[in-house]
C-alpha cells in the first residue's frame, strides 16, 4: 500500500520517537497532525521544529494541544484531522510517560497516572479516531508500546504494565475492527535516543549535563549495540512506514531493537 496523500496523527510528536515517526510518515508523503501538550514553553517550541520539519519535505502539518488523558482532547484531535486535512487515515499513539520504580516505590497517584497517559490515552484516541476510519471502511492504527510490554525489565512496575496493557489493547482492538477495514499493529521499541531515555540514564549515570549525555549514549550504542549504534527515532518511525504499508500485517506487537536483548548478546 503507497501512503502518498494519506492524512496521519502522530500523538507525542514535538519531540523523540514521535517526531522520528512524524517524519519518516512525511517522507512517504503523509500530512500529520502533531498532537503533544505544549504546556511547556520548550515542549511548545519542539512541536513547532517538528511542523516546520514536515513542511520542509513538501507536505502539511499543524500542532494541537492534547493532553491524551482527557478524552474531549482526543476527539478534539481527531476532529482537527477531519476539519483541517479532510480525513483521516493513520493514526499513531506514541505519547508516553516513564514511571522508575517497583510496587513499594512508587505512588497510587503515579500508577493511575502512567496508566491514564499510556494506556487510557491509547485507548482514547484509538476511540476518537474509530468512528471515521469506520465510515470509510479504512484505516491504520500503529500503537507504540515497548519491549517492556513483552517481557518485564524490573523496577517499572507502572511502565511495564501499562505497556502490557497496550500490547493487548492492539491485540483486542485489531481482530475487532480487522473486518471492517481497519488495520491495527503494535511496535515494540527497546532503548531509543529520546528525552525520556536519555533522562533516565542521566539519573542512573549521575550526568548533570544533556550534551555529556547524549555523547555518552551514542558511546553505549557504538561500544555495546549489536550494530554498532544506537536506535534512533528514525528507525522507529520506518519500522512504523514499514506496518502502514504492510496490508496483510496485523495484529502484531513488533520488537523494534537493533538486536539488543538476543541471547547472547547483551
Ligand atoms: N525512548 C525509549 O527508549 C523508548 C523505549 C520503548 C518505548 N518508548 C515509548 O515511545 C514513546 C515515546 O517516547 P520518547 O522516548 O520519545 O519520550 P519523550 O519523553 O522524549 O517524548 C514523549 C512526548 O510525548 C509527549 N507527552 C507526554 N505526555 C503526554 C500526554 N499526556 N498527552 C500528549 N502528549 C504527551 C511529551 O510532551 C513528549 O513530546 C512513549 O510511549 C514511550 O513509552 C520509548
Amino acid at each position: 500500500m503507497k501512503l502518498e496523500g494519506s492524512r496521519a496523527i502522530v500523538t507525542g510528536a514535538a519531540r523523540g520517537i514521535g517526531r522520528g515517526i512524524a517524519l519518516e510518515l512525511a517522507r512517504t508523503g503523509c500530512d500529520v497532525i502533531v498532537g503533544d501538550l505544549l504546556d511547556r514553553p520548550e515542549i511548545a517550541e519542539a512541536a513547532s521544529e517538528t511542523v516546520s520539519a514536515i513542511e520542509a519535505l513538501g507536505r502539511r502539518a499543524l500542532s494541537i494541544r492534547c493532553d491524551v488523558s482527557v478524552e474531549t482532547d482526543c476527539e478534539a484531535l481527531v476532529r482537527a484531522a477531519l476539519e483541517e486535512f479532510g480525513g483521516l487515515d493513520i493514526l499513531v499513539c506514541n505519547a508516553g510517560i516513564m514511571q522508575i520504580g517497583g510496587v513499594s516505590d512508587i505512588t497510587s497517584e503515579q500508577w493511575r497516572r502512567v496508566l491514564d497517559v499510556n494506556l487510557t490515552g491509547t485507548f482514547q484516541c484509538c476511540r476518537a479516531a474509530l468512528p471515521s476510519m469506520l465510515e470509510q471502511a479504512r484505516g491504520i492504527i500503529v500503537n507504540v508500546a515497548s519491549t517492556t510490554g513483552l517481557r518485564t525489565g524490573g523496577e517499572r512496575v507502572a511502565y511495564s504494565s501499562s505497556k502490557f496493557g497496550v500490547v493487548g489493547l492492539s491485540q483486542a482492538l485489531a481482530s475487532e475492527v480487522a473486518p471492517k477495514g481497519v488495520r491495527v499493529n503494535c511496535v515494540c521499541p527497546a532503548f531509543v535516543r529520546s528525552d525520556m531515555s536519555v533522562g533516565e540514564m542521566m539519573l542512573h549515570a549521575g550526568i548533570e549535563d544533556p550534551v555529556e549525555a547524549d555523547a555518552a549514549w551514542t558511546r553505549v550504542g557504538e561500544k555495546t549495540g549489536p550494530l554498532g549504534r544506537s536506535v534512533e527515532p528514525s528507525d522507529i518511525g520506518r519500522a512504523v512506514v514499514w506496518l502502514c504499508e504492510s496490508d496483510m500485517v496485523v495484529g502484531i506487537a513488533l520488537p523494534v531493537t537493533g538486536g539488543s536483548g538476543l541471547p547472547g548478546l547483551a
